[in-house]
């Protein structure tokens, strides 16, 4: 008997792999599920991103093992582009690492500061791969609830009630997924305080900022902000490239330094053609995003004709290429809602639940489905109605 190494107890399997299974079981019956789960976009990257990769692709010698701290082109593509939208000022040869997408730095910070035991502030709802990096690295997850009434923002005065003395860190995400919620300038300059008061390294992460959404902001851009943050960001999102795997970390070189220790024992660079194609899409102008969000946008009202027909609630100020909405009464929880739909529309919609119990109450629609997908469910719905 093989027996699982206990840093694996409590951690399943991700539930969009478990999901998608399911959903495939459905399919193999026939059933055609739309899918309005995932949020891996649809659209493609910007043809000239392509053509680079082609091209560089094509030449002798770019096959081999690149640098562990990312190409030099790569790093100063992201620091300009940090400059031009963010106005942060970041050197590329000392505060940028880029990575293999930014779901694993989240397990590369976590790897890197967290003893055993160590606390670690999360938010409810929220991103999933924080509560299972946190505790595949040791840690112990304390979870901050955000709310509806308080505009899904952080709630400092119930931090401070809290024992924080053996908190280490603290995940952020804003625009917040689920919730779509923006960040304010207020909040922000909170959370440099809170973690400078406390000794708590700050990570935010922040791959919605361009996606409906035309003031994206860092965290970083805060002042003093190095002294205690981290900040991931990644082209899957704004520049359509989920599948290519890029994402950066940001930060004081010294917190980059640790954080390339792990690292750089775990991989052995990107590919140099992929990474010059990103470096393109980081230069890409404003018309590229303008571009993006007006299909988001088209495809987001058809979504709230969608919410409105199952008697959902929302706020139309959400950023991200998700809207939350919260579920009329009858149904004891999103779950409930979730799989009334799939079984019998066939249409999958995410159950707020999976993010936290705070979004128990609500369900998460994807806007990375063509429009005429999201009509179609919006008459599946409606055939299957009682
Ligand atoms: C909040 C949040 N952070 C990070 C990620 C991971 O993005 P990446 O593709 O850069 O790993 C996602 C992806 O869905 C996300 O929703």
């Amino acid at each position: 008997m093989i027996s699982t190494s206990k840093r694996l107890d409590g951690i399943g399997e991700y539930y969009f792999s478990q999901k998608l299974k399911e959903i495939e079981e459905l399919n193999k019956q026939g059933a055609a599920v739309i899918n309005l789960g995932i949020g891996s976009p649809d659209l493609p990257p910007h043809p000239e991103v392509i053509q680079v990769l082609q091209s560089e692709s094509a030449k002798q010698n770019v096959h081999g093992y690149q640098s562990y701290k990312g190409a030099e082109a790569l790093r100063k593509a992201f620091s300009t582009w940090y400059k031009e939208w963010y106005g942060v000022d970041l050197n590329p040869a000392t505060e940028i690492l880029p990575l293999i997408g930014s779901k694993e730095g989240i397990m590369h910070i976590c790897m890197t500061y967290l003893n055993e035991g160590d606390e670690v502030l999360i938010p409810n709802p929220g991103y999933p791969t924080y509560r299972s990096a946190v505790q595949l690295a040791g840690g112990k997850c304390v979870a901050y609830e955000l709310k509806e009434e308080q505009n899904w923002l952080i709630d400092f005065d119930q931090l401070e009630k809290q024992d924080l003395s053996k908190v280490k860190l603290m995940w952020v995400n804003y625009p917040q997924m689920p919730t779509g919620q923006l960040p304010t300038r207020e909040m922000f300059q909170n959370l440099v305080a809170f973690g400078k008061k406390h000794n708590i390294l700050i990570c935010h992460d922040n791959p919605y900022s361009f996606i409906l959404n035309d003031h994206p902001m860092s965290l970083l851009s805060i002042e003093g902000a190095k002294d205690v943050v981290l900040e991931l960001n990644s082209l899957s999102k704004s520049q359509n490239m989920a599948g290519w795997r890029v994402g950066v970390l940001c930060g004081a070189k010294e917190r980059i330094d640790e954080v390339l220790r792990f690292k750089s024992n775990m991989d052995s660079g990107m590919f140099l053609p992929l990474q010059l194609a990103a470096a393109k899409a980081l230069n890409l102008d404003k018309s590229w995003y303008d571009s993006v969000n007006e299909v988001y946008k088209s495809r987001r009202t058809k979504a709230y004709e969608l919410l409105d027909l199952l008697k959902c609630t929302y706020s139309k100020d959400q950023a991200g290429m998700f809207i939350w909405a919260r579920i009329p009464e009858g149904y004891k929880s999103g779950f409930e809602l979730s799989d009334e739909v799939l079984y019998k529309a066939k249409v999958f919609i995410t159950p707020g639940g999976i993010f936290g119990s705070a979004g128990d109450g609500f369900i998460r629609v994807s806007l990375c489905s063509p429009i005429e997908k999201i009509e179609q469910s919006i008459q599946r719905i409606i055939e299957v109605r009682d």
